[in-house]
């Protein structure tokens, strides 16, 4: 959730740092900071505040040198001001730390440092380790790697962290346990981050480490555990920058159409009308021993999750099931050994989704990743599965990942489907459906201004209800949850069966509810609850693909026709158009919304 950025290399280090900290800002930013070595000195500057702060506390002057760490923090421990920001120090001042993750025992080891004597300066968690460390080193520690060692022997929890040290400025200590951290290499120089993005601006050439791995990183090379051959990714600055667009959110609403072309390149096999997904690594006679699907993933990744059980429901006729992973991992589940387990995550780090894959693995469950980003903990720990290729997400908001869930969760239904009772007709229907997905899209997003207007209309309610049945039920939950989380609207979503049993004495004309109305076999029902919906004065507006008598919704933002499985991934696109233009009407942040963080690697 926080961001880390180290450089070691020719180049003035502060420059650096801070052009990667801005990158990573979208994962945590209520305080920032940095810390350079020169001449066997370490110089910190910190400030509560986002990256412009810190910009704007160096000003001309930022420290010299050309080792240095970084640090946007999103608070855990201890209030988001200057004083708790990172990096931190030990009392020398010749140790400074960055860390993201999580400290379990740090009251503990902060009850131990005080009773030695050490004063410590925040409140924070992260402050043990440079302690931790200085002691190692005068305890006769042989170099800061061993240091950094001796101290993390001592820590309960999770982290990714970069270590530097004054008196070998040339180098930083890195280590990963549970928190993400990738090392750039560059021509002559390094650049440690614990996100690509502030990497791809300066080498596509990266190195993952991997939990439990510590090095150190010099300009001309990695000493330690890490494999140390780097692989090279298919991410380039410009998808971190907003190329024209007002913000992130809006750029990657725009580029679904583009993203689901990604997913489908070379899958869909329309000689068997079936698709290929090499990386399940599951052959014929796998997929026909499956007998049940379960989706694991949080938040919006478990609502595309729930769209991939009524599609693998629907598709192949196998019982398929989604759960809150944090939920899963807890409940002491019992591991059905013919059950496909699919792990969702767009970033690959969420650590309730992590921990739920380590359970199933532990207990011997088949467990494949749908991920979008490639080298993530969750894609490594699954080992086999299915990638997104959403491209990279920057806004808090997952959009483009989530639409590329329900594509690749329809052709992993159609994959299991045709090894069973999918007919041929059937499969080259889906893929024909498929192939014209991004056109379709393409279509909802030239109504954007359209879904403006609506918007504008309704932005001021305290409150909304979205409303689907079937299908479409796990897209209503995904459309309160994109208004919930970018405009801070309450919202809650419910099937429209359920609406009469206890929902609908919220109705009002102060109430708006957002109802899916696909031209379904339920179309006639849906109307109903449309018509209960209004007699009680409640606004309707309509998402459909049917054509409404004229007046029976308030508004109605319209959707191309599909086949009716694929329906729930297009009709999520005007949920999420919606939400953003409230969130603008509101003047809210829409990338960075309050109390949430892109990724969230800890509890
Ligand atoms: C989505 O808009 C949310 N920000 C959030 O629910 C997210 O989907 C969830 O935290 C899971 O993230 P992941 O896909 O990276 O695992």
């Amino acid at each position: 959730m926080c961001g880390i950025v180290g450089y070691v290399g020719p180049r003035e280090a502060a420059g650096v740092l801070v052009e990667g900290l801005s990158r990573l800002e979208y994962r945590g930013y209520d305080s920032a900071g940095l810390a350079v070595a020169h001449r066997r000195k370490v110089t910190v500057r910190r400030t509560a505040g986002r990256v412009d702060d810190l910009r704007e506390l160096l000003g001309d002057s930022p420290p010299r040198g050309t080792t240095g760490i970084a640090h946007t923090r999103w608070a855990t421990h201890g209030e988001p001001t200057g004083t708790n920001a990172h990096p931190h120090t030990d009392a020398s001042g010749r140790i400074a730390v960055v860390h993201n993750g999580i400290i379990e025992n740090a009251d503990v080891l902060r009850a131990e440092l005080t009773a030695r004597g050490v004063r410590l300066a925040s409140d924070t968690d992260t402050e043990v380790l440079p302690h931790l460390i200085a002691e190692a080193l005068d305890g006769g520690a042989g170099s800061p790697a061993e240091a950094v060692r001796a101290a993390l022997s001592r820590v309960e929890g999770t982290y990714g962290l970069a270590v530097l040290d004054a008196r070998t400025p040339g180098e930083l200590v890195v280590a990963r346990n549970g928190s993400p951290i990738v090392l750039g290499v560059g021509d002559g120089e390094m650049v440690v981050a614990s996100d690509l993005a502030a990497v791809v601006r300066h080498t596509r050439q990266v190195v993952f480490l991997d939990d439990g791995e510590l090095v150190t990183v010099r300009a001309d090379g990695i000493e330690g555990s890490a494999r140390i051959t780097p692989t090279t990714v298919d991410v380039e600055g410009a998808d971190y920058a907003l190329g024209g667009h007002p913000d992130f959110l809006a750029k990657e609403i725009a580029d679904q159409p583009d993203a689901v072309r990604r997913a489908l390149a070379g899958r869909l096999d329309t000689r068997f009308s079936t698709t290929r997904l090499g990386g399940l690594e599951l052959d014929p006679r796998d997929l026909r021993g499956v007998r049940r699907v379960l989706f694991l993933g949080c938040g919006s990744a478990y609502y595309a999750g729930e769209i991939g059980a009524g599609l693998v429901e629907e598709l192949a006729r196998i019982p398929a099931g989604a759960e809150p992973a944090g939920e899963f991992r807890y409940r002491n589940p019992v591991v059905d050994p013919d059950c496909l387990y699919v792990a969702v995550s767009q970033s690959g780090e969420t650590a309730d989704t992590l921990a739920a894959v380590q359970e199933l693995r532990r207990k011997g469950g088949r467990v494949i990743g749908a991920v979008n980003v490639i080298g993530s903990a969750i894609a490594r720990e699954c080992g086999s599965g299915v990638f997104l290729h959403s491209g990279p997400e920057v806004s808090v908001a997952s959009t483009k990942a989530v639409t590329n869930m329900t594509v690749s969760f329809a052709m992993l239904a159609v994959l299991l489907g045709r090894v069973r009772d999918l007919s041929v007709a059937d499969g080259r229907r889906m893929l024909d459906g498929l192939q014209a997905l991004p056109r379709h899209i393409d279509a909802v997003l030239e109504s954007d201004a359209a879904i403006g207007e609506v918007a504008k209309r309704y932005a001021d309610a305290s409150s909304m209800f979205f409303v689907g049945r079937t299908r479409f039920s796990p897209v209503a939950r995904e459309g309160a949850q994109k208004l919930k989380e970018i405009s801070y609207v309450h919202a809650e979503a419910y099937p429209a069966s359920e609406l009469k049993h206890g929902p609908l004495a919220l109705v009002d004309p102060a109430m708006p509810s957002v109802v899916l109305v696909p031209d379904d076999e339920l179309l006639a029902k849906t109307v109903g609850t449309i018509e209960q919906i209004r007699a009680r004065g409640g606004p309707v507006i309509a998402v459909t693909d049917a054509e409404l008598p004229d007046g029976l919704a308030d508004a109605v933002l319209r959707v191309p026709r599909t086949e009716p499985e694929l329906a729930p991934a297009l009709f999520g696109v005007p949920l999420q158009l919606f939400a953003r233009h409230v969130a603008v009407a509101l003047g809210r942040d829409v990338d960075r919304p309050r109390n949430l963080a892109k990724s969230v690697t800890v509890e």
